[in-house]
């Protein structure tokens, strides 16, 4: 079909929709619109939840609540469901509820995956791999879909440039350039080209805006930032987000500048709406309508619904009483505007409509088993997980081990026999029984041909407070019964003497990453250093495996233990793609999307910060401490071995529309076949702002054969110098000498320079 056809069939569709939006909203009463506004989580705690300090409320209030408003008709969307049979079940009972036959729609956090889990976001965000993070979002949104979630609360777009925050786990890290790349990937691989095609949920780029800027890396605390920042930091991948179609977008628990994002009109109206034209719908993120009273700044609970759907918020998300429910008074007393409310209940109606959810509400039970089983699927998890591992560190080419040359491998630490650990943290469908864990991988790749014995030589660390996560099963860790804690540290360092090399697995276990997660230091929970200390004073030649979600203080490892990966929590796969990098089936390929600080001290450490006041001690800024990272953003090295040479761009001086051409010749000397990421950063001289040192601005992932060699080209044009400039409060294409670099991180050394001029 040719493309006109395909629009006019498109454009009677959506009249077609809008006819019957208009028809049902003529119908419908102020309190079923308020209805179509909110959406309820919907929980079954486990039993003994109800004493967890951490949520207060009792576990069987939640879902009776829920269950009466569906009965009244009252319940636009749901969340928290992931069984097939139940979601039916409460379909059925919306159904019936509403007199106009409106469906639910499902909402979850299919964050990375839902039964085929991926490495967390950050890890999928380090293979700079656009193709496999849209793989990713495609099997989660089939899986998803399968099961009866119309929607994902993801991806999670904000910057994250203080590893203290938990969260920076769910992020693609410190860089907007990345962090826009990843955000279209995301958003294609859950919808496709449009949501509405079968396999498809919606995309919720969240949560705008600002949240990872947490003052302290404290996660929820207030968020302070100029308009320069959001502008030219926060902002951009949620823009990619909202041009690359994401059809909903969520808000921010915290206060930006002073006034709680979640009811700011600036941001949801006027940015959103009217400056980048989006057209889908706003949620709040958890409470955070009803929080506004919370946070002083509305009267109550009507104050603060009028006040968000003003603000350009369409649906409350509520664990219980949400604030929304109030819409009718506030319309009574003229606060909120029917057309304003109308308008809301619009958009979330069409999003039904689209996903085709009047004419077909419930899902196929056995379909899902089928799609959930799909073998398909471990595939690209298994892919992913290979890709996303960083070679920090690899002295004298220990890595890749040979199996021909060992007989006997130790691998030590809680964490490499741990499945749910493997997992990551915000999954919660997984099943443990096909999750490969660092053991199991290693074990499965040399079956009898090599020894492997197993020491966790330490206890499992709890946190000193616990997470709402952990009421969750599974999610708080535990030690066998009997452990001993001495006595098994003392074998784990005899088992790593008597082996010929020990794999060493430190991190932090999943329930310390993510919400409600944050840390007030970096450093190896528990005995972790101590332990792999003893391992490699034993003089056993040691490989170090790191799993987490955010840098960790490796300042000793990184000058102690020859080989160090980055493995994070690479997911259901993760111990099969383990083993293939340790014994170089496959090269390590992943990249940093963060600049790894030293120490805690040194957060919030970004690449691209400016020149400032003598640049020439930048790597001095503090006495006691080098105040350049332990590793360089974009760092991350590999079994081949890449030469960069011939940078060439197509013209030296250029009008400020105008656009380059760069070319570059990446050569493998390496006689074994490896994947590089080509990255190209660039520096404006001189302009109405000073600009960052460097900023990344473009990239490509190749594959070089031993020996090969590849011209790679970047096209750099007017968006990438645009920026938006303090001086005159607005977006500027400054004249100016540009600076520019390629290589294989943000300390390329391969330069050149080409001139903007109006002349
Ligand atoms: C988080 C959101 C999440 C929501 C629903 C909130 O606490 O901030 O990111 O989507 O819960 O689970």
């Amino acid at each position: 079909m040719s493309d006109q056809p395909r629009q006019t069939e498109r454009q009677i569709q959506a009249d077609g929709i809008q006819a019957q939006i208009d028809e049902l909203l003529g119908r419908m009463t102020p309190a079923e619109k308020a209805g179509q506004v909110t959406q309820y989580f919907y929980f079954r705690l486990p039993a003994g939840a109800a004493a967890e300090p951490a949520l207060g409320m009792d576990p069987d209030a939640q879902p009776r609540a829920v269950e009466e408003a569906l009965g009244r008709g009252a319940v636009g969307s749901l969340l928290f469901v992931t069984d097939p049979a139940e979601i039916n079940r409460l379909q059925r009972a919306a159904l019936a509820g509403n007199r106009h036959g409106i469906p639910a729609l499902f909402g979850f956090d299919v964050i990375h995956g839902l039964r085929t889990i991926f490495p967390v976001p950050i890890a999928m965000a380090a293979s700079w791999d656009m193709e496999t993070i849209e793989q990713g979002q495609a099997v989660a949104a089939r899986e998803a879909r399968a099961v009866g979630i119309h929607w994902a609360f993801a991806p999670m777009v904000d910057v994250a440039r203080d590893p203290r925050w938990g969260r920076i786990v769910e992020g693609a890290g410190e860089d907007p350039f990345l962090g826009a790349a990843v955000a279209v990937a995301q958003v294609r691989g859950f919808q496709g080209t449009d949501y509405g095609q079968e396999d498809r949920i919606i995309a919720g780029p969240k949560h705008f805006a600002g949240y990872g800027a947490a003052l302290g890396g404290r996660d929820y605390d207030e968020v302070h930032l100029s308009d320069a920042e959001l502008q030219n930091t926060i902002f951009p991948p949620f823009k990619a987000a909202v041009e690359a179609g994401a059809g909903n977008v969520m808000t921010a628990y915290m206060d930006l500048n002073g006034v709680p994002a979640s009811a700011s009109r600036w941001l949801f109206t006027e940015v959103l709406r009217e400056g980048w034209g989006f057209g889908g719908f706003v949620v709040s993120d958890a409470n955070a309508v009803r929080n506004l009273v919370t946070h002083g700044f509305a009267a109550d609970l009507t104050d603060a619904a009028a006040r968000a759907m003003t603000a350009g918020v369409d649906m409350e998300m509520a664990i219980q009483d949400p604030a929304y429910a109030h819409l009718p008074e506030a319309l009574q007393a003229g606060t909120a505007g029917q057309d304003v409310l109308d308008a809301s209940v619009r958009r979330i109606l069409e999003a039904k409509l689209r996903l085709g959810l009047f004419g077909n509400p419930y899902v196929d039970e056995d379909r899902a088993r089928e799609v959930l089983a799909d073998p398909r699927h471990r595939e690209v998890a298994l892919v992913a997980a290979e890709r996303s591992a960083v070679l920090l560190r690899n002295e004298g080419n220990l890595l890749p081990l040979d199996p021909d040359e060992l007989a006997s491998v130790a691998v030590i630490g809680p964490l490499a026999d741990s499945r749910r650990d493997t997992l990551g943290p915000w999954v919660f469908d997984f099943d443990l029984s096909e999750t490969v864990s660092v053991l199991d991988g290693l074990r499965r790749k040399v079956e009898d041909r090599v020894r492997v014995e197993f020491a966790a030589g330490i206890p499992v660390v709890q946190r000193v407070f616990p997470s709402m996560f952990d009421m969750f099963g599974g999610n708080r860790p535990e030690d066998p019964e009997d452990f001993d804690a001495e006595a098994e540290f003392r074998r784990a360092v005899d088992v790593a003497d008597g082996a010929d090399v020990a794999v060493v697995v430190v991190g932090e276990w999943q329930n310390m990453i993510g919400e409600a997660a944050s840390r007030s230091s970096l450093g190896l929970p528990g005995r972790q250093l101590e332990l792999l200390q003893a391992v490699v004073g034993t003089g056993t030649p040691t490989v170090l495996l790191v799993m987490n979600g955010r840098p960790l203080d490796l300042r000793w490892a990184a000058e102690h233990v020859p080989a160090i990966l980055d493995i994070w929590y690479p997911g259901t796969q993760g111990g099969t793609a383990v083993a293939k990098l340790l014994f170089g089936e496959v090269s390590p390929s992943g990249k940093l999307p963060f600049s790894w600080p030293r120490t805690v001290g040194q957060v919030p450490l970004v690449y691209s910060h400016t020149h400032s006041h003598e640049p020439q001690n930048q790597g001095r800024r503090y006495w006691d401490e080098p105040s350049t990272p332990l590793f360089p953003f974009g760092h991350g090295l590999s079994y081949g071995r890449f030469s960069y040479s011939d940078l060439i761009v197509d013209q030296p001086s250029i009008p400020p529309e105008g656009t380059i051409t760069v070319s570059v010749q990446v050569t493998n000397t390496a006689d074994r076949a490896a994947a590089e990421v080509v990255q190209l950063y660039l520096h404006q001289r001189h302009g109405s702002a000073s600009r960052p040192v460097r900023e990344l601005k473009g990239f490509q992932r190749i594959t070089l054969s031993p020996q090969a060699s590849q011209q790679v080209q970047v096209r750099i044009g007017p968006e990438h110098r645009r920026h938006w400039s303090t001086t005159e409060r607005d977006w500027v294409l400054d004249n100016s000498i540009f600076d520019l670099w390629v290589g294989g991180s943000s300390t390329a050394e391969l330069a050149t320079t080409f001139e903007v001029t109006q002349t």
